[in-house]
């Protein structure tokens, strides 16, 4: 049986899920190793690189949970994690990152020609994989999501070294770039799963947890450690990311207020005392905060459904569990 990459963290979210959850999670995993590795063996060692580079798996999750049956959503729950990992692999060509999970990303390996024909091939099997639904409307989901993956990255670079980033512009391009993905897990494990008419709930469930895990993902940026993150400390400092901390903390330090961002400054040495810069400020409480306020939306968005026990305690366990974590 193929290893689970879910962290500890999560490990009281598969116990709430039974037997059954911890089995799905193991098929999902032996079968994204089966579509990473049947691609001929330029690719293979690239997208199987990247899948054993780990991951918290959190999207499958959703799909499970958000789901009265689960075998009928196991493609649902490869595909988006395929498209996941896909868009992954191009961030870190647009980003020319080094490092993902602790580990050279498939750009710094491979280059610019073999990550991207890599984040292709995923993309690809990810809607191939959805075929096995049969069923259309998880297609469109998927396609959706896609979609506003992709506009939140043009915005993102649109707004690239900006000092005109506004929360509520930065907030739109988090639940494009992060949020629609959570969603999509969700609305797909309620609809294949027979619940279609809790699909609104559940979809709105995983766009204010994405959300919320977007927030917590740009205080890690910023806090580190890169022990635990994977990556360095200000990564998106130095690549032009203007994210929330970064916003709040030039309102209430004059320094950071002046800081050119446009000049593209920031170069690696400097990112951490930056950084350090806008942990005093005390930004990073107030995202967390916000963070936390997104996550009681989730769990609020729940309330109305009827949904068992089991079930009910392993998704708020999730929504708890994307802004207490560390990596
Ligand atoms: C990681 O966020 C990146 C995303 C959430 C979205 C990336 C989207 C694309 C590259 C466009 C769409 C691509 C496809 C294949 C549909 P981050 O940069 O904030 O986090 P990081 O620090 O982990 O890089
Ligand atoms: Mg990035």
């Amino acid at each position: 049986m193929a290893a689970l990459s879910t962290p500890a963290e999560l490990a009281p979210v598969l116990e709430a899920g039974g037997v059954e959850l911890s089995r799905l999670m193991h098929r999902t995993e032996s079968r994204l190793a089966e579509v990473a590795e049947g691609h001929g063996a330029n690719l293979a060692g690239h997208a199987a690189g990247t899948l054993a580079a780990g991951g918290k798996r959190l999207r499958p999750l959703l799909v499970f949970l958000c789901a009265a049956q689960g075998p009928p959503t196991l493609p649902a729950a490869v595909a988006v994690e395929l498209l996941h990992m896909a868009t992954l692999v191009h961030d870190d060509v647009l980003d020319r990152a080094e490092l993902r999970r602790g580990r050279p990303t498939v750009f710094s390996e491979g280059g610019r020609e073999a990550a991207t024909a890599t984040g292709d091939l995923l993309f690809s099997r990810a809607f191939a994989e959805l075929t096995a639904t049969g069923s259309a409307d998880a297609v469109r989901v998927l396609s959706m999501a896609s979609e506003g993956l992709v506009r939140g990255e043009l915005m993102q670079r649109a707004d690239a070294w900006s000092a005109d980033v506004t929360p509520e512009r930065y907030l739109e391009r988090c639940r494009l770039k992060t949020a629609t993905l959570f969603e999509a897990a969700c609305r797909m494990g309620a609809l294949l799963g027979g619940e279609p008419a809790a699909a609104e709930a559940l979809g709105r469930f995983g766009e204010r947890i994405g959300l919320a895990f977007q927030l917590l993902d740009d205080v890690l940026d910023v806090s580190g450690p890169p022990e635990r993150t994977g990556k360095p400390r200000g990564a998106d400092l130095v690549d032009g990311t203007v994210t929330l901390p970064l916003i709040i903390a030039r309102t209430r330090d004059p320094e950071l207020a002046e800081l050119d961002l446009r000049q593209a400054a920031i170069g690696p040495a400097r990112a951490a005392a930056v950084c350090d810069h806008i942990a005093t400020s005390g930004a990073l409480g107030e995202v967390r905060a916000e963070a936390f306020h997104q996550v009681a939306e989730a769990k609020a968005a729940l309330t109305g459904l009827e949904l068992p026990d089991s079930r009910r305690r392993a998704l708020n366990l999730v929504a708890d569990g994307v802004v207490e974590r560390h990596a």
